[in-house]
């Protein structure tokens, strides 16, 4: 058989300590991920400088188990891929260090891959290649944009979030309704049992051409529904209907406004993937981040797909979340292409393009 290409790839930018080994780009040998998630559960929200001391303290175990794992010799391996961009800035020095060294003292190539692209090519991870040309969406706790995608490496931005990211309305809704962080999949869950007719909330941004995002009036939109707009003048309120708060609403009441809420959510993010598409008469349809894990998005975008006659790439539900087998995955085609960094590579926290 002839040698294939085996990339390590470590990922770092947010709460997830990940490494994976990937072989020809898209064979998962192993996806070992640290997550913080209990210690940030109580702030609600992740904790950057909590973050970055988690993923010191797990970082080098976190290499080793999935190393292990692959049951590839370290010698075996071709090149790193590190996240660089974009997330939490202490985040990512953690992942770009470790990877440095490591690319150092074992003498291959380094490779800087952007977070974001690498969550486009998530689907394509222990399944077929995607088709190109394909329009992204990728909607994670911190970002939320559209893409034309050219192929695994050529990507561009057609519209991102002006204001928060999907994942944020659902974290920050969620801390509103007290169903608890990550906010996603436990407004997903109560979502199931509520009725998403009930509250019409907001679609902002939806008229026009526009491919840009902005989800903070719908979650302020959430806020008063549940607590009434500040200096309203209120009623005399006598019924428990009336009353203000989510200490007097049902626990159906709660499934009603979380499934209103990710109606309104998925209703736009749905329109947006379909005017991308049409704009670049795409082949394919992608989702990925960590709100196309949402059973509400997924199903409008099987609908979406069906109607376009496209074909739709959702990433296994392992791969929405974050993880390096979608690093090493994607670091492979900068490998057959040449493209390596530095060992001066620098972490960057925004990057727009
Ligand atoms: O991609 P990811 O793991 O990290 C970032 O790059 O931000 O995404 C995490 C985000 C969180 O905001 C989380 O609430 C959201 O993805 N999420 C979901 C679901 N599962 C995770 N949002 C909606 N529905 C879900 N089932
Ligand atoms: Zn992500």
């Amino acid at each position: 058989m002839s040698e294939e290409t085996y990339i390590l790839g470590i990922e770092t930018s947010c709460d997830e300590t990940a490494c994976s080994v990937v072989a020809e780009g898209k064979r998962v040998l192993s996806n070992s991920v640290a997550t913080q998630i209990e210690l940030h559960a109580r702030f609600g929200g992740v904790v950057p400088e909590i973050a970055s001391r988690a993923h010191i303290e797990a970082i080098n175990s976190v290499i080793a188990n999935a190393l292990d794992e692959s049951g590839i010799a370290p010698e075996k391996i071709s090149a790193v891929a590190v996240t660089n961009e974009p997330g939490l800035i202490g985040s990512l020095l953690v992942g770009l260090m470790a990877a440095k060294t490591i690319a150092w003292v074992w003498d291959v190539p380094l490779i800087g891959v952007n977070h974001i692209y690498a969550h486009a090519y998530a689907p394509a991870l222990d399944a077929a290649p995607i088709e190109y040309p394909a329009a992204a969406l990728i909607c994670s706790g911190g970002h939320t944009a559209l893409y034309r995608c050219e192929s695994p490496t050529q990507l561009e931005l057609l519209g991102a979030t002006i204001d928060d990211a999907a994942g944020e309305a659902f974290d920050k809704v969620a801390g509103i309704l007290k169903l608890g962080f990550p906010g996603g999949p436990a407004i997903d869950n109560a979502g199931r049992k509520g009725n998403p007719r009930t509250v019409d909330f907001p679609r902002p941004l939806l008229g026009g051409e526009s491919l840009d995002f902005s989800f903070s009036g719908i979650k302020t939109a959430v806020l008063y529904h549940v607590n009434g707009v500040p200096g309203a003048v209120r009623k005399k309120q006598t019924t428990t209907k009336q009353r203000r708060g989510i200490e007097h609403l049902s626990e159906q009441e709660i499934a009603d406004v979380a499934a209103s809420f990710q109606s309104a959510v998925v209703d736009v993010l749905q329109t947006k993937l379909r005017r991308a598409a049409e704009l670049i008469a795409a082949k394919t349809l992608v989702l990925g981040g960590g709100v196309s894990a949402n059973s509400a998005l997924r199903a409008a975008a099987v609908e979406l797909a069906e109607s376009l006659d496209a074909t739709l790439r959702l990433p296994a539900l392992e791969f929405c979340l974050d993880n390096a087998a979608m690093t090493a995955g994607l670091g492979y085609h900068y490998f057959r292409a040449g493209q390596f960094a530095g060992l001066d590579l620098t972490a960057r926290a925004t990057v727009r393009r």
